[in-house]
């Protein structure tokens, strides 16, 4: 694997990469992605074996322009090209009738294909450049932490992939919201880095299925509907922070964290003496911060060896939606 900077010249490298068929890991403001030309199912099988990814689960185009949008979709519904005029280019991918151009092996067989328009300049330039549209999943082996840096990739995926373009940290941190716009009534498929209130805010009613209804007070719905992701080694659960403080009902045996939302929390637990350590998803306790941080915060604790990781439910709102959701994954081996 060769690493490049994000040069003008490296990102013509990485451009003309992607049009030859090989594979490129490249930075966007949400995950770094595992891109390969989208019209070339060879390049796109490479992407689902360096991941170890079932067949079934289908990747996302990626766009430079809006232009674009029809070389992939067949047909854009009314209310998805508001959804894509008011929020693109962002962390938002939106689910389309596909067009027959698009090979099976991108969409699982699917006759619909998520098309997502990145903000980062990076990730643009490097589509523009390839000529072709880029589908690409999140740069990390199959059901594990989603890279929020080139070093996550080239820890996991080194190997595997011909050319990691290092753009630095992700400034989102979570992957884009999944929204399907071939319904009459659009539903969330995946909470993610556009919150659902902004959603709302252009399209009005939006379906959010059962198991993203997390409350506060339970657990969220329907659990087995949720197959295990983004997992550390670590075992981890979620817990609400007014549990992590009982002392009645744990810690097990070997080391053990706690994943808190903020600053205030952390040390009031760290006073407690009952975990090896404890973290802060931000110390302001600031959600678009806690949001970035979330994925290098699981990296590191995965990277530490602990027997256990105690996770704190974060508030339904905004981006917290995204964090408590991949979490959850977490927690489910
Ligand atoms: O932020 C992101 O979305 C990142 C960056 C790299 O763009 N990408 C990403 O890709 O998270 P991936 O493959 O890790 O997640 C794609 C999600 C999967 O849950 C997949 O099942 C869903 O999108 N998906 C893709 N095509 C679909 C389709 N036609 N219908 C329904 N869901 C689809
Ligand atoms: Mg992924």
């Amino acid at each position: 694997m060769i690493i490049l900077d994000t040069s003008e010249e490296s990102l013509r490298k990485a451009g003309a990469a992607l049009a030859s068929g090989l594979l490129v890991a490249l930075p966007t403001e949400t995950v770094y992605g595992l891109g390969a030309d989208a019209f070339n199912p060879l390049a796109v099988a490479k992407v689902f074996e360096a991941k170890a990814r079932p067949s079934f689960d289908p990747l996302i185009v990626h766009i430079a322009r809006m232009e674009d949008l029809s070389r992939v979709a067949a047909s854009v519904p009314p209310l998805a090209e508001r959804l894509a005029l008011a929020l693109w280019p962002g962390p938002l991918t939106i689910i389309l009738p596909k067009r027959p151009e698009v090979p099976d092996i991108v969409t699982s067989g699917l006759d619909t294909v998520a098309v997502r328009f990145p903000s980062h300049p990076v990730a643009r330039r490097i589509i523009e450049l390839s000529g072709t549209a880029v589908a690409a999943p999140s740069a990390n082996p199959f059901g594990y932490i989603s890279p929020t840096k080139a070093e996550h990739v080239a820890r996991t995926l080194g190997g595997k992939i011909d050319f990691l373009v290092d753009g630095g940290p992700c400034a989102v941190g979570v992957e884009s919201t999944v929204i399907d716009a071939t319904k009459e009534i659009p539903e969330l498929l995946r909470p993610g880095g556009m919150p659902l209130e902004r959603i709302r805010e252009i399209v009005g009613e939006i379906a959010v299925p059962p198991r993203f209804h997390g409350s506060e007070s339970g657990p969220m719905a329907s659990p087995g509907q949720l197959s295990s992701h983004y997992a550390p080694r670590s075992a981890l659960r979620l817990f609400e922070f007014s549990s992590l403080c009982d002392a009645g009902i744990f810690p097990p045996q070997g080391r053990g964290a706690a994943l808190v939302f903020d600053g205030e929390r952390a040390a009031k637990l760290e006073l407690s003496g009952r975990f090896d350590a404890v973290f802060a998803l931000s110390e302001k306790g600031e959600m678009t911060e806690a949001a970035a941080a979330l994925f290098a915060l699981l990296h590191n604790l995965d990277f530490l060896e602990f027997d256990w990781i105690y996770a704190e439910k974060v508030p339904d709102e905004g981006l917290g939606r995204a964090i408590k959701d991949r979490l959850f994954r977490a927690s489910r081996k």
